[in-house]
């Protein structure tokens, strides 16, 4: 038996860019997914937590019955990795996840990563861990149809202990970004779930490619949010898609900021880097609209409490928020958090207190 493992992820900073080949800035987690499994004649796995068995053939295709459910993730990732050649060699064993599901917190995609890293394993073909993830990413699309970025599973490969992963996700260079170590990411689930199949995510990217048509060419990674504005006086696009596209360009902006903050993390850095955030939160809000109640009331009673810095993270319409906070104050924040809004919302929230963590691995 061998142990692979493959972590979700929280983005800091830069939601929905990898839309249009923007940066962002995900740390990988220390929950994610593990499957202890061996080579086999096919694709066999079960899981308690996610609930029922997956019985495949080798190449990923059904054995009679309908392919449902986190089934068809795994079918993906097969079916994906034998188009570029991996030898049908099968894999039975059992997966166990740490990954709350549907908080936004890249579930699918660390189950994608395992089982790619596994399936990659037993047939002795080794990948780059971008083509892991970009195999990954094409297995979402053909799992449930979602045109998704390569945000969550190249975060979930490249992750490193400490360290931030600031990607730019048009020509896939990265570099690293230090978390300082005093700092921890506090992530508060607000109890609406989502999913990206039924969320607003498709929607938005048909109207951001809406924006991108009335550019003439022009490459929008080049745009300021004052030239956006211009374009949009000019009615070359409309008034929403023109709102998508200032939120794109005014988040990418506010990668980097807090990339420059992070590295130079004087108290006064710190307070930009809390105001940088709280304008990628009213961004998502306003231009972007992917928050919900839910998500604004816990950006709200972050600050309140006293964090350094918190905004929706991920793919919105519900899911998480993530917020920085000192090490030593984290759980009590955390509490205080989570206390007030189930004063106010009908929800039950949930705090995980991580650490940038490691990417996805063979751990044994
Ligand atoms: C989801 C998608 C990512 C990214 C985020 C928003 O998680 O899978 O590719 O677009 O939403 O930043």
């Amino acid at each position: 038996m061998h142990v692979y493992w493959a972590p979700g992820r929280v983005n800091l900073i830069g939601e929905f860019t990898d839309l249009s080949g923007g940066p962002v800035l995900p740390a990988a987690l220390d929950l994610g997914v593990r499957i202890e499994a061996e080579a086999a004649e096919t694709i066999s796995l079960r899981s308690r937590e996610l609930g029922g068995v997956t019985e495949l053939a080798a190449d990923g295709t059904a054995l009679g019955g309908v392919t449902e459910g986190w089934a068809r993730y795994v079918a993906s990732v097969a079916s994906e990795l034998a188009l570029i050649g991996r030898p049908p060699v099968g894999l039975s064993g059992e997966i166990t996840s740490t990954l709350p599901i549907g908080a936004g917190l890249s579930s699918s995609a660390a189950l994608e990563v395992a089982v790619g890293l596994a399936l990659c394993s037993v047939a002795d073909f080794p990948l780059e861990p971008m083509e892991l993830a970009q195999a990954a990413r094409r297995a979402e699309h053909r799992a449930v149809g979602v045109p998704c970025g390569i945000l969550d599973q190249a975060a979930s490969v490249l992750g490193r202990a400490g360290l931030l992963t600031l990607l730019e996700t048009g020509s896939l260079a990265y570099e690293y970004v230090p978390l300082p170590e005093d700092i921890v990411l506090v992530i508060i689930d607000s109890g609406v779930s989502r999913q990206l199949e039924s969320s607003g995510y498709g929607a938005r990217q048909e109207e951001l490619e809406r924006a991108f048509a009335g550019l003439n060419g022009r490459d929008p990674g080049e745009l300021t949010v004052a030239e956006v504005e211009e374009i949009a006086e000019a009615e070359l696009i409309d008034p929403v898609a023109a709102r998508r596209l200032r939120h794109v360009v005014s988040e990418s902006d506010r990668v980097y900021k807090v990339a420059r903050f992070l590295r130079k993390p004087s108290p006064a850095n710190l307070q930009r880097l809390g105001d940088v955030f709280r304008e990628g939160h009213e961004s998502l809000r306003l231009d972007w609209e992917a928050t919900t109640p839910e998500l604004d009331l816990l950006v709200e009673l972050a600050y309140e409490s006293g964090v350094i810095a918190a905004r929706m993270t991920g793919g919105g319409f519900g899911g998480a928020i993530v917020a920085l906070a000192w090490i030593e104050e984290a759980d009590t924040l955390a509490d205080a958090i989570l206390s007030a809004y189930k004063g106010r919302s009908d929800t039950q929230g949930k705090a995980y207190v991580c650490r940038a963590s490691d990417g996805a691995r063979k751990l044994s």
